[in-house]
């Protein structure tokens, strides 16, 4: 297989697996620096486009996708939220961005996000090959790695490339590429997944909505004035075929139900999924000639929204120093990516997971479990401290800017 002929061979300084916004934004960052890519994705550019995922960007995302000229479509058709609500028992408390840590972060899809990417790919003339099936990552331990993969004209091809990296997703084969002895894995597993339904509605509240009740989390999220998102916890083998649009609307309303009246506005739900989630890291996240960002080294749950900003994050650090690895400093220049993205990884896995742990209610948890909570809750809400660690978390950690 590894040296079976192949119908074209191409040199590159990067291979790039996976066309997700990681590797899509990381061909974009090196392009502007004069580093050549290839891209590929098992998945079509379709199919990567229509899976719904989060949709909050860090402030500081937001720009960088504007400012190198990724889109200004983010300026014209997303919301920027100064603030969120938490809303506990039936009640809100609106966490005050702007105020308390002087950040906002921007309501924009990923299906976006990724579409903006792909088109500045293409305009900019990157190589992305969608739809490729027998992807095979060889020699990473070696300084001529190469990525052979069939075009979906059954072509087989092979990229030539100094460096490969791992952008390839939650279900990564690049990270299983460190050996078994050399990498560890740390994960958690949650008693509990999301259930995300689409509908079209009309808004229901001008911020995010992050909702605990005895009965279980629920996110009232938005898209656009006329589609909404929203999330409700569940069980982890739920099935989508139990929840006719009614069940769904009857278990947000009584989730978000309080004195104030405060319902949900209703419409036909045009999607329903359950989406499992866990956290984990692998470490190391690089190995010889190949580097993981992304997904690919690192999953949160998806409270918070952090997976997306924090895989531009890594993204950001390795298009910094992969062109001086490429150049006059050589290899050492790369040792300097997994300590700078690994310390935002670990800040961000705990804030997504502390953030997940006060809102959903444990399976089986006692009477004390859930007081405790509600206070937890009360500290968070009811203190100036607690609303402002939970703005400086959400909004992000600034890559650049005065904060400390
Ligand atoms: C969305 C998803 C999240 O996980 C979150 O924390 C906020 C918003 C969303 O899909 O809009």
């Amino acid at each position: 297989m590894a040296d079976a002929p192949v119908d074209s061979v191409t040199t590159v300084p990067v291979a790039v697996v996976g066309a997700g916004p990681a590797g899509l934004m990381l061909a974009h960052l090196l392009g502007r620096a004069g580093v050549g890519t290839t891209v590929v994705d098992t998945r079509t550019r379709h199919a990567i486009a229509t899976t719904q995922r989060a949709g909050i960007l860090e402030a500081d995302a937001a720009r960088d996708l504007v400012e190198t000229g990724v889109s200004d479509r983010i300026l014209r058709e997303g919301y920027e939220h100064e603030g969120v609500e938490l809303r506990v028992a039936g009640r809100s408390h609106r966490v005050d961005f702007r105020e308390l840590v002087g950040a906002s972060v921007w309501l924009y899809p990923q299906t976006d996000v990724f579409a903006d990417l792909a088109d500045a790919r293409e305009r900019d003339g990157g190589a992305v090959h969608f739809g490729v099936r027998d992807t095979e990552v060889l020699d990473v331990t070696t300084t001529a790695p190469r990525v052979r993969y069939t075009a979906p004209d059954g072509a087989r091809h092979e990229i030539r490339a100094r460096y490969v990296v791992g952008a390839d997703g939650s279900r990564s084969m690049c990270r299983d590429l460190v050996p078994e002895d050399r990498r560890t894995r740390y994960g958690r597993e949650y008693p509990f997944a999301w259930f995300g339904i689409l509908a079209e509605a009309p808004t229901s509240a001008p911020e995010l909505v992050y909702a605990h009740s005895e009965h279980g989390f629920a996110l009232i999220s938005q898209r656009t004035e006329a589609v909404q998102r929203m999330y409700f916890q569940c069980s982890p083998d739920e099935s989508v075929g139990d929840w006719p649009d009614d069940r769904v609307w009857d278990t947000l309303q009584a989730r978000v139900a309080g004195e104030d009246g405060f319902r949900l506005k209703e419409g036909p739900i045009t999607e329903k999924t359950v989406l499992r989630f866990r956290s984990f890291v692998q470490e190391p996240m690089r190995w010889g000639s190949l580097v993981l960002v992304g997904d690919a080294a690192h999953t949160v749950p998806p409270t918070g929204a952090r997976g997306l900003n924090l895989a531009l994050h890594d993204v950001k650090v390795l298009a910094d120093v992969l062109p001086r690895a490429l150049g006059r400093t050589g290899d050492p220049a790369l040792d300097a990516y997994e300590p700078r993205a690994l310390r935002r990884i670990w800040r961000a896995q705990n804030f997504s997971s502390w953030m997940t742990r006060l809102l959903h209610t444990e399976p089986g948890g006692s009477a004390f479990d859930l007081r405790r909570q509600l206070g937890e809750l009360d500290n968070v809400v009811g203190t100036r401290a607690g609303r402002a660690y939970l703005a400086e978390q959400y909004t992000g950690w600034p890559t650049r800017g005065h904060r400390p």
